[in-house]
Order: C-alpha cells, then structure tokens, then sequence
C-alpha cells in the first residue's frame, strides 16, 4: 500500500503544492483535497487543484495494477459538498501487465523547462501520445507546424505579460519558491530554485530578483524561445467545468506524460493563456473549439533532463483513520 500511495504523490501539482491527502482503510483509499493548498491567484476556480488530483489517480491506478490489484474508481462524490474520490483496490485473478511500461516512468517523469534541441517527434510517437490522452469528456490537440504554433506563441506572451504584471500572481508565485536548498529541505514543496534554473540565493533577493528584474516582458520572450525551440505544443479540454471533468482532464494529462517519458520525450506548461480568463476566451474562438474549456497548454521536445523536484514525506499526506 505504500508503495502505491508514494506513486500517487509523485503526480505532478500546480506550483508543486501535492495538494493531495490519502486516507486508507483496507483496501479502500480515498483523495481528497487539501484546500490549505490552493493558489487563489493562478487558479480562483481550483481546476489546476483538481487536475494534479487527477494526476494522482492516474499514478495510483498504474501503480495498483502494478502490484496485482485492480482499482476501481468513484468519482461521484466530486460533486458534493465535500469532494473526494474513493479508490477500492480488488486482487487482480489474473496478472495484467499492461500498465507496467508506466509504472516504470511513474518517478522519471519531471517538468523540463529548459530550451529543447528542436529536433521534430515521429508521428508514430504523437500517434501514441494520442492514444495515450483517451478519456471520457477529454480533448487533446496537437500543434506541430509553425503556423498553428505561431499564434498560441502570441497568446503565451500576452498570458505571460499579464500575469507577471499582477503583483498578486507575482506574490503567490514567489511564496512557492524555494530559493535555497534550506528551504528545499524544510518545506518538500514548490518550485526549487534547481528546477527553475535558478542559483541558490537568500529569499529576500530571491524575492528582488522576482519582483524588480523578472519582467513581463522578459517571461514573455523567454516563454516564445522555449516554444520554438521545442517540436511541438499539445492542449487537454474538458467538456465538462467542474471537479469531475477537471480530474478527467488530470487522469489523461498524466497517461500522456507518462507515455512521454517512456519515448524520453519532456514537456513543460504553457498554460498561460489557459489560466488568464479572457485569454482562454480567445482560445477557445481560435481554435474553435465550440463548448469545451482550454485548460492545459504543454510544449513537448527533446532535451537533456533537469534536477528532481521533492515530494513531501508520505506521512503527511496520510489522514489516520477513515475520511
Ligand atoms: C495542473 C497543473 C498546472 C501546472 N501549471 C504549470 C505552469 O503554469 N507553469 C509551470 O512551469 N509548471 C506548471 N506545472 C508543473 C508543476 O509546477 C510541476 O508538476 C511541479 O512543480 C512538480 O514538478 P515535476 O512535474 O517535475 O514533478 C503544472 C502542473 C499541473 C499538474
């Protein structure tokens, strides 16, 4: 059980929050949220909250049939007042090994949002990055010339120069930094210094560096170089709004990462204009994509990878006793 549980907290989290609790009994888990861990800035609506829960799931369920088991979801209670998804293992009869190539990449996936070398995906690999997305109520859109990536680059920037330029978004962002490897150590959590490129310095200049020199204009441009550097962009939609078709979306966008990592594709947010209202607005119309809601913009490529993000220690993501 604990192996499974560690796999689910591997997902990956908006602003790495893991703003996940497991509480077992038996064989049967339930996810909820951990509603201290919300981004009220980047994410009012909570559906990045729901789609890392989504992402949970999925790397529960690979890691369950892993280990023998079947797991069978309801996600019924999503839409109560107190969502949660309940999990209940089964013994499998016979051994399936079919989510075992993923089971493998469970602790390899990673964020990579370093430049990538530009190189194009075969398209038999798109094909199974593709397959991979299958779910119920989920879209998935691939962008691989540059005139269909060219005016989402647009949109990234605009994304990009309205977020830096929301001092409540700047905020919120630099409170999940971890701008030393003491704080790394302390917390678990956020965005390291590491990933994010960065060397590691005091939080007060950390805190400078974010607010004086980070600009829109210099997110905006470094976010078109890393698109064009990369070999193509891929979109999730969900045809449903709320916690149910938000956890769909996760399930899906984890499989395909999944799958990435296995073919040693990287990929990396774009989800900028995804996150901006009016800025999913206009995707949507560009994209004509008629009722179904934008939520997750990722470049994908090849590249070298990046130093781990943590993961907090699984006892406290446990809930003792039942939810
Ligand atoms: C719903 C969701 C939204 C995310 N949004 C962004 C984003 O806008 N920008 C970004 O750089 N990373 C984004 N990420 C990636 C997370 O920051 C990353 O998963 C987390 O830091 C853990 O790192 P890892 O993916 O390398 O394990 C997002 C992840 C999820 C699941």
């Amino acid at each position: 059980m604990r192996r499974i549980l560690a796999a689910a907290a591997q997902a990956p989290s908006g602003h790495n929050t893991q703003p996940w609790r497991f509480a077992v009994e038996g064989l049967r888990i339930t996810i909820l949220p951990d509603l201290s861990r919300r981004l009220p800035a980047v994410d009012p609506d909570d559906h990045a909250l729901f789609i890392s829960l989504g992402c949970a799931l999925e790397n529960l369920v690979v890691a369950a049939r892993d280990e023998g088991y079947d797991a069978e979801v309801d996600d019924a209670g999503l839409d109560g007042e107190a969502p949660a998804l309940v999990v209940q293992l089964r013994p499998m009869q016979a051994v399936d090994s079919r989510g075992n190539g993923l089971r493998a990449a469970i602790p390899e996936r990673q964020s990579t949002r370093r430049t990538y070398d530009g190189r194009a995906i075969p398209s038999a690999d798109l094909r199974r990055l593709e397959s991979a997305s299958r779910q119920d109520g989920v879209g998935f859109h691939l962008f691989t010339d540059a005139g269909s990536i060219e005016p989402l680059v647009e949109l990234v920037e605009e994304g990009n120069r309205r977020q830096f330029g929301d001092p409540a978004f700047v905020e919120e962002l630099v409170s999940w930094i971890r701008f030393n490897p003491r704080e790394v150590r302390d917390r678990q959590d956020g965005l390291t210094h590491a990933v994010m490129g960065l060397p590691s310095i005091p939080r007060w200049l950390g805190r400078v560096v974010m607010t004086r020199f980070v600009t829109p204009g210099s997110q905006a441009r470094s976010a078109a170089r890393a698109i064009r550097s990369s070999a193509a962009l891929m979109l999730f939609t969900t045809d449903r709004a709320g916690p149910r078709g938000w956890v769909h979306l996760g399930r899906s966008f984890e499989r395909v990462a999944l799958t990435a990592t296995t073919l040693d594709i990287r990929q990396a947010h774009m989800n900028m204009p995804c996150e901006v209202s009016e800025l999913r607005e206009e995707l949507r119309r560009h994209l004509q994509l008629g009722a179904a809601h934008p939520l997750l913009l990722l470049r994908i490529g090849y590249g070298r990878p990046m130093p781990r993000s943590p993961r907090r220690p699984l006892a406290e993501v446990l809930l003792e006793g039942p939810p």
